[in-house]
């Protein structure tokens, strides 16, 4: 692999490309050394796109944001923090927003597993040291002498070449321990293997109990956003596996050791058929999408604890209200069905139809196989009646209530009956005034 990749973010998107150069020039002319770092460099180096731009300033992120926000008018100041000597400006590029994250080069000390580090200014080296794998510690000079060119102090291309995810010290878990749900991200997003000496301490750390129920001890959000990004990888199976298998689950809650089986059985690749087929659409025209379809197999995988511990993990997790609302609407349906002696498609339609769709391929997945519930997906939630709540009017019904409820009925007979049409729909009405 080549020491400069000037050739690679030549081709990217012009505009960013423009901006790393004019960054660039503005950190020379300060005497400021500027780096590309973190998952766009990775990425770059892999061919996928990723415009994410991370920017490491030897070594004050905070003079070069003033400076660009100086120089260039369509330059604004999003964020400062002072105390971890960050910085972000958005580059406004013909009504694009193009936000670039300044870190000052730093040092991070733990005072204790798992806490937020104090930070420290330093430099480079120091910098990438701090970093989770050697895939993500490579830095990439923006400078316009030596533009392009790879720093690679790790072995982090050699790595990158023989699909290894490498921690870069002994600590690296412990210090953070969300560490443990991104070397297993990587290995499945990137069919990269974990290293045996990171494997190893990965076990330790995990076996040593110190991070059993971690999301009781530390803000979840942090882990909730590794668990989204692991459960949203189109290879779900891998992925639950994964979980499991590198004891993942334990951070969450060592409860879920008993879900284990969820790994192996058929659920998972028939949930992922849900939300990665082609009908996202699960829902009629909503659709399941990124930032939520990764609560499908998060409600698989919580789906048999109490729900009082449900409740404390979603809490605990940082959940949104909505995030939560798609659980247990789709626990609640679930429960209904379940109580009913047998279900038909008008059962099905009244459980479902105000659920989004991601409650809805909850309730899939979890319900079994049944026909049903793929007729409501594909048929019954697109069923509408030609004949409004206006032409019952001209049939002397009065205003109220009693419209909603004809038209209700009519539309049950409909979903048994999908070929009535708008007369016969009208001779329903007719018997029902
Ligand atoms: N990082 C780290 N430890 C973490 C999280 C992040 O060392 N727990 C570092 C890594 O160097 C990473 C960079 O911060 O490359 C940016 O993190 P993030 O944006 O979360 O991930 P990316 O590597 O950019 O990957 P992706 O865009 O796929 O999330």
């Amino acid at each position: 692999m080549k020491s400069n990749i000037k050739d690679k973010l030549q081709k990217i998107d012009k505009d960013h490309y423009t901006l790393l150069i004019d960054i660039g020039k503005v950190s020379k002319e300060e005497g400021l050394k500027s780096y590309l770092v973190g998952g766009m460099v990775r990425d770059l180096l892999l061919g996928f796109d990723n415009l994410d731009i991370d920017i490491v300033v030897e070594n004050s992120a905070k003079l070069l944001a003033e400076k660009l926000v100086k120089k260039f008018p369509n330059c604004e100041l999003s964020a400062k923090h002072d105390r971890f000597h960050t910085a972000k400006v958005i580059f406004n590029v013909n009504g694009e927003k193009i936000p670039i994250d300044l870190a000052s080069s730093r040092e991070e000390i733990y005072e204790h597993p798992a806490a937020l580090p104090k930070v420290s200014v330093s430099d480079l080296k120091r910098d990438l040291y701090r970093r989770d794998f050697t895939i993500n510690a490579l830095a990439v000079s923006i400078l316009p002498e030596d533009f392009g060119e790879i720093v690679d102090l790790f072995d982090g291309l050699l790595d990158l070449k023989e699909k290894k995810i490498r921690i870069l010290h002994e600590l690296s878990f412990i210090d953070d321990p969300t560490r443990i749900i991104r070397a297993g991200r990587f290995a499945c997003k990137l069919g990269f293997e974990i290293e045996e000496n990171t494997k190893r301490l990965l076990k330790e750390a995990i076996d040593s109990r110190q991070f059993d129920n971690l999301i009781e001890k530390i803000r979840g959000d942090r882990v909730k956003i590794e668990i989204r990004y692991l459960f949203n990888l189109p290879d779900i199976e891998h992925a639950v596996r994964t979980f499991f298998n590198l004891g993942i689950y334990r951070m969450i809650s060592i409860d879920l050791e008993s879900r284990r089986d969820v790994a192996y059985g058929g659920d998972v690749a028939y949930g992922g058929d849900v939300a990665y087929g082609g009908d996202v659409a699960c829902g009629g025209d909503v659709a399941c999408n990124v930032s939520t379809g990764w609560l499908i197999y998060f409600a698989l995988i919580i789906k048999d604890l109490s729900s009082d511990r449900q409740e404390k993990i979603m809490k605990n997790l940082q959940l949104t209200a909505d995030e939560i609302k798609i659980i247990k609407d789709g626990f609640n349906a679930l429960n209904k069905l379940k109580e009913q002696q047998s279900v038909d498609s008008v059962i099905i339609y009244h459980e479902l139809r105000n659920l989004s769709a991601e409650s809805i391929c909850i309730v899939k997945m979890l319900y079994g196989i049944n026909n049903f519930i793929d007729e409501y997906i594909e048929k019954t939630s697109k069923i509408k009646l030609e004949i409004t709540g206006q032409d019952l009017i001209h049939m002397g019904v009065k205003e109220g209530k009693k419209i909603g409820e004809i038209l209700e009925q009519i539309l049950e007979k409909k979903i048994k009956n999908a070929s009535m049409n708008k007369n016969d729909e009208l001779a329903e009405a007719r018997k029902l005034i």
